[in-house]
Order: structure tokens, then sequence, then C-alpha cells
């Protein structure tokens, strides 16, 4: 009795010592670059993550469309597009359906935005949330369900203030474009 427990002791000493080795190679500290650049690799945010933030600024785009505040809405969604690109490249795999979402369903959202079309928007952005729903429903994830809630994710940014989307957004933040 006493043996068959030292033994089985063993054998769990034996499992954390191969557990704690496998875990040495995800050490970005130490080992070789490859090593360091896998470990870091491994511990960049995934779709589940990246997801969280794409939907609050997909909601806040909404509301600040609403809101009257076009620029904010502009920007929202092109940091959202910006998180989407995080997990492309952390989740390759998915990139080519991200792309594919982004141009069917978040390009006419912004040229909605450019032309100030709450109407459009309104529209634009219900067919989004089908495009959402879809993917999730297409990989494995239908209980994941996007529903538009009742007030933005930040409540201290004013979604009311009135702007102008920029002509270029691309050109950054200089005043005036
Ligand atoms: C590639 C197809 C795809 C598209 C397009 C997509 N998602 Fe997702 N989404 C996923 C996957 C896959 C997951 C589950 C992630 C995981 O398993 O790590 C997910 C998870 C989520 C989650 C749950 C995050 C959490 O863990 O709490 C939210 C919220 C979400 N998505 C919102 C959205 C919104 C909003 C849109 C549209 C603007 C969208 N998604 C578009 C694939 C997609």
């Amino acid at each position: 009795m006493k043996r068959r427990l030292i033994l089985g002791l063993l054998g769990l000493l034996a499992v954390a010592a191969v557990g704690l080795a496998a875990e040495h190679m995800r050490d970005i500290y130490k080992g070789s670059l490859e090593e360091r650049v896998n470990a870091l690799a491994s511990i960049q945010p995934g779709l589940g993550t990246v997801m969280i933030e794409y939907g609050d600024r997909f909601t806040n785009t909404y509301y600040a469309a609403k809101g009257g505040n076009w620029a904010l809405a502009q920007y929202e969604l092109k940091e959202a597009t910006e998180i989407q690109e995080v997990g492309e490249i952390t989740r390759p795999g998915k990139a080519g359906l991200l792309k594919e979402f982004e141009h069917s369903y978040l390009d006419p959202l912004e040229k909605a935005i450019e032309a100030q079309d709450w109407n459009a928007f309104e529209t634009r952005f219900e067919a989004a949330v089908a495009g959402c729903n879809g993917c999730h429903a297409a990989t494995g994830h239908p209980f994941i369900h996007y529903k538009l809630p009742p007030a933005p994710m930040q409540n201290y940014i004013d979604f009311n203030l009135k702007t102008k989307p920029k002509v270029n957004i691309e050109e950054g933040e200089e005043e005036g474009k």
C-alpha cells in the first residue's frame, strides 16, 4: 500500500517535471530567439480578446453616428478595423473571412458616415450585425449573438457632439482634415 503511494507520488512528480520543461519552452526571456519569439506569439490576443474591443467600437460607431458625432463614428470604425487587423495576424486562418466581412459590411458603413446619412447608416448597420452573427455561426459560435446595447460602451464620451467626418481619415489626426 505504502509502496503504491510512493510510486504514485513519483509518477506525479515526473508528470510535473515534464510539464515544467514544456513551460520552459514558453519563456519570453530564455531560450533561442525563435523560442522567445514563439513564446511572445503565443501570448498575443486571439479572436476572443480582439472581438471584445471590436464589438465595443462597433457599438460606439452606432451611437456616434446617431448622435451626429460623425467624426467620432468614423474614428471608432477605423479603430475597429485596426483591432480586426490584429486578429488577422494572430489568427491567420480567419483573416479571409474578416477581410470579406470588412469589405462587404464595414466599407458601406464608412460611406454612409462620410455622407452623414443616418438612414443609410442604420440600414447598413443592421446588415453588418447580420454579418457579424453569420460569421459567428459559420465559425462554430452560433451562441455568440451580437445585439445592440441600449447605450454606448463609454458613456464618458460625448456622442452627441455635432462634428463632421474627415475627408481623408488616413491622413491622420491633423486639424481641419
Ligand atoms: C471571422 C468571422 C467573424 C466576424 C466577421 C465577426 N466575428 Fe465576432 N467572433 C468570431 C469568433 C471566431 C469568435 C470567438 C473567438 C474565440 O473563440 O476565441 C467571436 C467572438 C465574438 C465576441 C465574444 C467575445 C468574448 O469572448 O466575449 C463578440 C462580442 C463578437 N465576436 C463581436 C463581433 C461583432 C460585433 C462583429 C461584427 C462587427 C463580429 N464579432 C464579427 C468571429 C467573427
